[in-house]
């Protein structure tokens, strides 16, 4: 009696965890950033965002008006404590009550908040004061979460892939923390996880990684379209078909180095941009090498791609860990106007600022019933090849291109012979293009020798040739 009605216990039990388990983390939310005076209000995003199926919204702070907008919407909220506070609150956990108080307690009723990530990618940035704070201050989060009877808020704080050695990402089971904090910040970090069975949130982008190395990496083992390419780690003999298999398994390995090997991984950030600036500084050469691969159809094609494999049921998981499930984030819900850095970082959107798809998607990962529509063919997936010029940048610093100029003509053979009075390039007498043609000259002398087109920021590549009838810039060819 007792066997037989145990088994089917034991079987309920089970069902009954994995089910639960599944539908808790099996699903694909969105990243809702908001660096852009263009976007839609809060309650609208919320529309845009179910209209999209995600199951969960990240946001990069803790938004009254967003976190009001998400009240009774069934979806799964992670809220950020920002960078800045970190080192106060490690120290102050009264500060970490009243954070908790503000913006946690008045929407644990209506508003499902699941995930506090304490700071975003704090281990990327060179202060290190805050790195040695982290750990703590994700302490006094929890024990105020605890102390205040929010019990279903797991604390994290995602990391970019640069926590890892570079030199340790292949092979995955190569995967290595950086040095320079794996003892003093990763390892009681990773203590801290497992003890409160949160999750290792990580930012994981096939796309900087193939763009690192467009030449060797195959642009469909990024873009998890790879039908005959694999890649076989020659220790563990495990067979990759993706790159992001094998990006997520490096971090798996390096957590199993420190004596972790089960703390479930959590996707806090995945995507690929779907466009580039034209008008910006280093974005003259489009097709050239800071932007390509940035195009609608392969950010349609990742995604949609990886959106199948995060939601297949059951789940597959990776080489290292088959069957595991990875709850994720997809970044991000809108192109961001006002996002800092270079062009790509504005088109990650799966949405335009007017509320319009860049490309359709399902982030619940249903197969369309009808076929998608056609998308536009990518023109920008291969690396430049010609030549370029490097010349001073619009609106450089005058005085700072002044000492820019003295130091490359003090460089290389006669590199501003022809800029000196009466020579071809003398004319016209400004130094926006005596600088433009020592920059130039600098650079095709130098770049062999592992110079750059730099100069702090006051060159730039132009794949339009500056010379004039007289005057000719030296060239390089890629
Ligand atoms: C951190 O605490 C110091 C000392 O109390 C205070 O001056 C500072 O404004 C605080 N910083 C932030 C970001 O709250
Ligand atoms: C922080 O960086 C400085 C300068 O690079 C270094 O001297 C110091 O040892 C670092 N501190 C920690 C805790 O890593
Ligand atoms: C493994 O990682 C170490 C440390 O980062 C590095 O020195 C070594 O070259 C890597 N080995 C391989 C085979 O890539
Ligand atoms: C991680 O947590 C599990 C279960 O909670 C525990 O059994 C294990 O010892 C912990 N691992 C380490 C390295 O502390
Ligand atoms: C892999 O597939 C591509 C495209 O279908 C084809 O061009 C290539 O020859 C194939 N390579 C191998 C080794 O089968
Ligand atoms: C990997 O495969 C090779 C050749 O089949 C075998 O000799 C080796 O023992 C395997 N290594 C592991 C870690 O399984
Ligand atoms: C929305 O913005 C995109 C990109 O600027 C544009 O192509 C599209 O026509 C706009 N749609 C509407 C309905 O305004
Ligand atoms: C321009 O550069 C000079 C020195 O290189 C610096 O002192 C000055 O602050 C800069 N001006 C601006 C507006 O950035
Ligand atoms: C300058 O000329 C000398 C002598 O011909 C040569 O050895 C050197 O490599 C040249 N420097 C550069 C930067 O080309």
């Amino acid at each position: 009696m007792m066997k037989t009605g145990l088994a089917p216990l034991l079987v309920a039990l089970f069902l009954f965890l994995s089910v639960s388990d599944a539908e808790i983390s099996n699903k694909v939310g969105i990243c809702y950033g908001q660096l852009g005076n263009n976007l839609p209000s809060p309650s609208q995003s919320v529309k845009l965002i179910q209209s999209l199926k995600a199951s969960r919204v990240k946001i990069y702070d803790a938004n009254p008006d967003i976190l009001n907008a998400l009240k009774n919407t069934d979806m799964e909220v992670s809220i950020m404590v920002p960078n800045g506070l970190i080192n106060n609150i490690s120290s102050t956990p009264s500060l970490a009550d009243q954070w908790v108080r503000d913006n946690v307690l008045p929407y644990t009723r209506e508003t499902k908040i699941r995930y506090l990530l304490v700071g975003n990618e704090i281990l990327s940035s060179a202060d290190n004061l805050t790195w040695s704070n982290l750990v703590p201050a994700m302490e006094k989060m929890e024990n105020s979460l605890r102390a205040h009877g929010v019990h279903k808020v797991k604390v994290g704080t995602p990391l970019a892939m640069d926590m890892l050695e570079s030199s340790s990402l292949v092979p995955p089971s190569n995967g290595t923390f950086r040095s320079d904090f794996s003892d003093s910040v990763i390892r009681p970090m990773l203590e801290f996880l497992n003890r409160t069975k949160s999750f290792f949130f990580i930012d994981v982008y096939p796309y900087f990684s193939w763009l690192s190395d467009p030449t060797n990496i195959n642009l469909d083992y990024a873009l998890l379209e790879a039908k005959n390419i694999t890649y076989t780690d020659p220790n563990t003999n495990l067979t990759y078909t993706n790159l992001f298999d094998q990006l997520v398994d490096a971090v798996f390995f390096a957590m199993e180095r420190l004596g972790y090997p089960n703390i479930p991984i959590f996707i806090a950030e995945t995507g690929w941009p779907n466009g580039g600036d034209f008008d910006q500084i280093g974005a003259d050469i489009y097709h050239g090498f800071d932007q390509i691969g940035a195009n609608i159809y392969n950010a349609a094609t990742y995604n949609r791609n990886i959106v199948k494999k995060l939601t297949k049921k059951p789940a597959v998981g990776t080489p290292a860990r088959p069957g595991r499930v990875l709850a994720s984030f997809i970044f991000a819900l809108y192109n961001e106007n006002q996002k800092p850095g270079i062009g790509t970082e504005r088109h990650f959107g799966l949405l335009y600022p007017n509320g319009t798809n860049v490309y359709e998607i399902d982030l619940s990962g249903v197969e369309p019933k009808k076929e998608y529509k056609p998308l536009p063919k990518p023109t920008n997936n291969e690396p430049y090849k010609g030549k370029i010029w490097c010349v001073a940048a619009k609106g450089a610093n005058t005085s700072a291109l002044a000492s820019a100029l003295t130091y490359a003509c003090a460089r290389g053979n006669g590199t501003c012979d022809p800029i000196k009075p009466g020579k071809p390039c003398s004319k016209p007498d400004s130094l926006f293009w005596h600088a433009s043609y020592a920059f130039s000259s600098y650079y095709a002398q130098f770049k062999k020798l592992g110079g750059n087109c730099d100069f702090n920021g006051l060159a730039t590549q132009v794949v339009k040739d500056p010379s004039s009838k007289s005057c000719k810039f030296p060239s390089v060819t890629l």
